[in-house]
């Protein structure tokens, strides 16, 4: 796990907590008790409180500041202590923040009430200055302890999305190379690779499918040839036609793509085991390795062998040339219902504009990062 960032986050988490543990705000319509209740928080905290002789004020201040320590009166105009303790008690920022109610000795009724409704203390009427002041020291000390749990939490679900995300971006990164690694021993190009991920996403959006399986389409069709790995030189390389016998090894290469793939927990590969086995299957089951069917063959396998096989007949190979974009459109066409899925031939030429913006961003010289 990395740490790097971590210790100034947390340091300036901390500090931030201790600085914001001493703001007071007082209510009171009295002005006087405001004046002697501000001055004996400001004895403690070191800081002036903030006080309010409106409690409708008060709580409207409370809607964009955070306090760390309330005290409030009981009786006052517009607003008693308990209805303010109540609309204090909905703002988000200060569900757990210390109250005091200062109420006179003789009023349980109202602090029971005070008490069930969120009070977390009672100061008594007329105030007594040492209690008032440990009161507040002791409130402000449990809400700082408050602000470094809440800070801890904060930094732990930091740390984890930080090693959440370098792990996804180490998955990318060896998936990545493995599809270069195949690249290497394929006369495909990277550019072909490039294209027909991006014609795969293009059709998964047009058939909409969710944002997230359009990506982990297009990061997991790269891997589509991956078997090829398995296939011996002298048939990978080939210049010329195969014959049946060196056909029947190449067709292998979607179960030795799969079997490279195969077992994982990580939904990339997951996705790309079932692109590498299913790529070659054609709907009306004469495809291979299994003869899949229809709605038989996933989806990502039917996407894939309509951008795979336009993007390998619109593009120059060694030993062809490459068809004009309408050619292998009027092929897709032709072979809807046979070799492909209707509605991925569909969906595919419904964004030919989109497909074409594709064809000449990836070209055969020039590769843009994906
Ligand atoms: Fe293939
Ligand atoms: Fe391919």
């Amino acid at each position: 796990m990395t740490n790097t960032t971590h210790p100034a986050a947390k340091s300036a988490g901390i500090a931030a907590s201790i600085s914001s543990a001493g703001r007071v705000l007082i209510v009171d319509d009295n002005s006087v008790n405001l004046l002697l209740l501000a001055k004996l928080a400001e004895s403690v905290t070191g800081t002036p409180a903030v006080t309010f002789e409106d409690p409708v004020k008060a709580v409207e201040w409370c809607k964009v500041n955070e306090p760390d320590l309330i005290l409030v009166d009981f009786m006052m105009p517009k607003m008693n202590g308990h209805d303010f303790i109540r609309a204090i008690r909905t703002l988000p920022c200060c569900d757990d923040v210390p109250i005091v109610m200062v109420t006179t000795e003789n009023e349980k009724a109202v602090r029971h009430e005070a008490l069930e409704i969120g009070a977390t203390e009672f100061l008594a009427k007329p105030v007594d200055v040492p209690e008032c002041r440990s009161r507040i020291r002791n409130l402000l000390a449990l809400r700082h302890a408050q602000n470094l749990l809440r800070d801890e939490k904060k930094l732990l679900q930091y740390e984890v999305e930080i090693a959440t995300a370098a792990i996804v971006e180490r998955e990318r990164e060896l998936i990545l190379r493995l599809s270069k690694a195949a690249e290497f021993r394929d006369p495909e190009t990277g550019a072909h690779v490039q294209r027909m991920a991006h014609y795969s996403k293009l059709i998964a959006k047009r058939l909409g499918m969710p944002a997230s399986f359009q990506q982990l389409l297009l990061e997991a069709a790269p891997m589509h040839d991956i078997g090829k790995l398995g296939i011996p030189d002298y048939i990978l390389l080939k210049p010329g036609k195969l014959t049946d016998a060196e056909m029947a090894i190449m067709r292998h290469h979607p179960t030795i793509g799969a079997n490279i793939l195969e077992g994982s927990d990580i939904p990339l590969l997951q996705l790309g085991e079932e692109i590498a086995r299913t790529h070659h299957e054609k709907f009306d089951g004469t495809g291979y390795p299994l003869g899949l069917s229809g709605e038989n063959i996933p989806l990502s396998g039917r996407i894939v062998a309509v951008a795979d096989v336009f993007d390998a007949l619109s593009s120059e190979r060694p030993y062809k040339k490459a068809w004009s974009p309408e050619r292998a459109k009027s092929f897709l066409m032709e072979s809807a219902g046979t070799h492909f899925c209707p509605v991925c031939v569909n969906a595919f030429i419904g964004a030919w504009d989109e497909a074409m913006e594709i064809k000449s961003t990836f070209t055969d010289t020039e590769t843009v990062g994906y």
